[in-house]
């Protein structure tokens, strides 16, 4: 869950160490450092600081440090406190090896207390520090470099991406990857390394992704790669042009604010690519003649291939699985609906952090999807890990081509959101609710619950919630900025109620409010209330209700509703044109219009997110970087 970047060149590494670590701030933020080996005498010049990157830069002002190959790291604490000791490189007894690393040492204490009794001195708290001190202890029995990795390898347990620097090596990085990602950008003349090709995206675009339990000899002009048996591998240079603008605010403050705003745009996009690569997309001549023309598409066969399925397979699955973490899991749990209402199929939702320690029962014509934005959550990696261990048909939906489960995964449906930078997901979570929609429709094509026109008239009905997506959150723009944020940032505790297919909105809804403004925001289906949770109800406890567009379910929603108001509870209420009785029974109603019923969780993201933003921007949090979150968790 932290960020390393890496050079080693012609010219100084200063620059663009700093400038990568501030492109992966988003990874963890509580403390960093940088090393580099000093050109002129050869030693390490390390600089350590608690807090952001800005606080690095200051303490870096009037510090030696001038060297052509060098790293840096930005760090979420998993093991000791945010502190210049703990924070990263790490060193060896002679501080002539340093190291950055992005991961957990699983058996780190033992390690500890075996190299302590061999007299190795210890001064942070960190499960790293032991990876320099057994590298030291591998190159002090004369062995090589890559003997040493290969020791150091075989001593390891659980995930890492480290990045090595020696004074006794002073042109070469010593690179290691099991789980957590790494990847080397290939320069001219030089050579970068990141967590994340976006910390060097603007100086190339040609890269190298580590291959999983590998190490690499990385120089100025070289890389080799090897296997923790130490046999050579194929270096696999890539191309990947994701364009500067992705990674700057563009005039915005904030990323979350760029990025909620670009959800319309991503959702476009995203069907437009689905489109192209299941399909034949053409113009015919417009119904209303006089020169128009209309898109038409034609669904074909080939999707399948792309997702590593079969239409076979797609036509005789029985049941259909969906896991993931955070805010996928709660895009997952509203697909389910989408899966067993359009695509008629028997759906489970599963927790990846809960799901992995369950007894695991394989099932015949199945298919698992893993839902993640970054690509790289540990948790849902290794849930993936588990089930196409025992052969079952596995899907990846996730928004990071070049990631760890693209490459894992049976097959994988990519959405085209763009790079999302905020901890807090917004533009993904409406994509992957986009996604699933869409292949929802398209395996129900496949099994003949619909027709071609039923899936043109799925894609009408997204870009319609799209544009309500959109046009909501301008339309409430002006009064949530002027009082209603202000308003409800003075309240400490909040109740989220939904139902159905709200519920899991719901959640998604507490938690954008937890994760930023530190607000405490308790979730529950609102037929749940009479069970206990009513008793939260007071006038200090606003309580947010999320409606949706099935008369029935509205009913009692409305209900519960009036259940709350009986106790003079404070309703913030989410409803949609005509849902009269609920929004005259609010303290304060959003009016949506109204989408296809399932998408009505789509249509209420835009002002629910902007809603949050402005209560937290009312608070004066850090939005892009709130507190002890990071955007990928790539441990467990
Ligand atoms: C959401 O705002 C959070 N950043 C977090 O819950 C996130 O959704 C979760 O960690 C899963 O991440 P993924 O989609 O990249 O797998």
């Amino acid at each position: 869950m932290c960020g390393i970047v890496a050079y080693v060149g012609k010219s100084s590494c200063r620059d663009f160490i700093v400038e990568g670590l501030e492109r992966l701030e988003y990874r963890g933020y509580d403390s960093a450092g940088l090393v580099c080996i000093n050109s002129k005498h050869g030693h390490l010049d390390f600089v350590k600081e608690v807090g952001c990157i800005a606080n690095l830069k200051t303490a870096l002002n009037g510090a030696t440090f001038e060297g052509a190959i060098g790293m840096g790291h930005t760090r979420w604490a998993t093991h000791g406190e945010p502190s210049v000791e703990n924070a990263h490189p790490h060193f060896d007894c002679r501080k002539s090896i340093a190291v950055v690393h992005n991961g957990i040492v699983e058996d780190h204490s033992s390690l500890r207390k075996e190299l302590s009794a061999q007299g190795h001195d210890f001064y942070s708290m960190t499960d790293t520090e032991v990876m320099a001190h057994l590298l030291e202890v591998a190159l002090s029995k004369k062995k090589s470099l890559n003997q040493g990795a290969i020791e150091l390898a075989g001593r390891l347990d659980g995930a890492f991406a480290c990045v090595f620097i020696l004074e006794k090596y002073p042109d070469t990085l010593l690179l290691m990857r099991r789980r957590s990602p790494l990847v080397i950008g290939v320069g001219e003349g030089e050579t970068f390394v990141a967590s994340d090709y976006l910390a060097f995206s603007d100086r190339t675009q040609d890269m190298v992704f580590m291959p999983e339990n590998s190490f690499g000899i990385v120089k100025r002009d070289s890389i080799e790669l090897f296997d923790f048996e130490g046999a050579p591998l194929e270096v696999k240079k890539q191309h990947i042009d994701i364009g500067y603008s992705a990674v700057t605010k563009q005039g915005f403050e904030h990323y979350m604010l760029k990025e909620i705003y670009e959800q319309k745009k991503a959702i476009d996009k995203t069907i437009a690519f689905y489109r192209l690569v299941g399909g034949q997309v053409s113009q015919v001549p417009g119904v209303s003649g006089g020169g128009s023309f209309a898109t038409q598409v034609e669904y074909l066969e080939n999707v399948w291939q792309v997702l590593g399925l079969t239409p076979k397979k797609v036509r005789n699955l029985t049941s259909f699985h969906l896991a993931g973490a955070g805010t996928s899991w709660h895009a997952a749990r509203i697909g389910q609906f989408f899966f067993e209402s359009i695509a008629k199929l028997p759906t489970s939702v599963h927790l990846a952090s809960e799901f992995r320690y369950m007894p695991f029962f394989p099932q015949e014509n199945t298919l698992w999807t893993f839902v993640t934005q970054s690509g790289e959550t540990a948790d849902t990696l290794e849930a993936l890990r588990l089930v196409s261990g025992e052969g079952t048909p596995t899907l990846a939906l996730t928004n990071v081509a070049s990631s760890t489960i693209v490459r894992e995964a049976g097959g994988a449906l990519l959405m085209q959101a763009g790079p999302e930078i905020s901890v807090v997901s917004t533009k993904a979570f409406s994509s992957q609710l986009v996604s699933l929609y869409w292949l929802a429709h398209r395996i129900a094509l496949e099994r003949g619950t619909i027709d071609v026109s039923g899936m043109r008239q799925a894609e009408e009905e997204l870009f319609i919630a799209a544009e309500v997506l959109e046009s909501t959150m301008e339309a409430y723009k002006w009064e949530i900025s002027q009082t209603i944020a202000k308003k409800y940032a003075q309240y400490d505790r909040f109740l989220f109620l939904g139902r159905h297919i709200s519920y899991p909105f719901a959640l998604e809804a507490a938690l954008k409010l937890k994760e930023i403004s530190y607000l405490f925001a308790q979730c529950y289906p609102a037929g749940e209330l009479k069970h206990g949770p009513i008793a939260l109800v007071d006038d200090r406890t606003p309580v947010v209700i999320f409606s949706l567009l099935d008369d029935l379910l509205y009913s009692k929603l409305l209900a519960n509703a009036q259940e709350v108001k009986a106790r003079r509870g404070h309703v913030i209420a989410f409803a949609f044109e005509g849902q009269e009785e609920l929004i005259e029974l609010a303290d304060y109603a959003f009016v949506i219009p109204r989408v296809a019923p399932l998408l009505a969780p789509l249509a209420m993201t835009g002002v629910m997110q902007y809603l949050v933003y402005e209560m937290t921007r009312e608070l004066g949090l850090p939005i892009d970087m709130p507190r002890n979150l990071a955007k990928s968790v790539t441990v467990e």
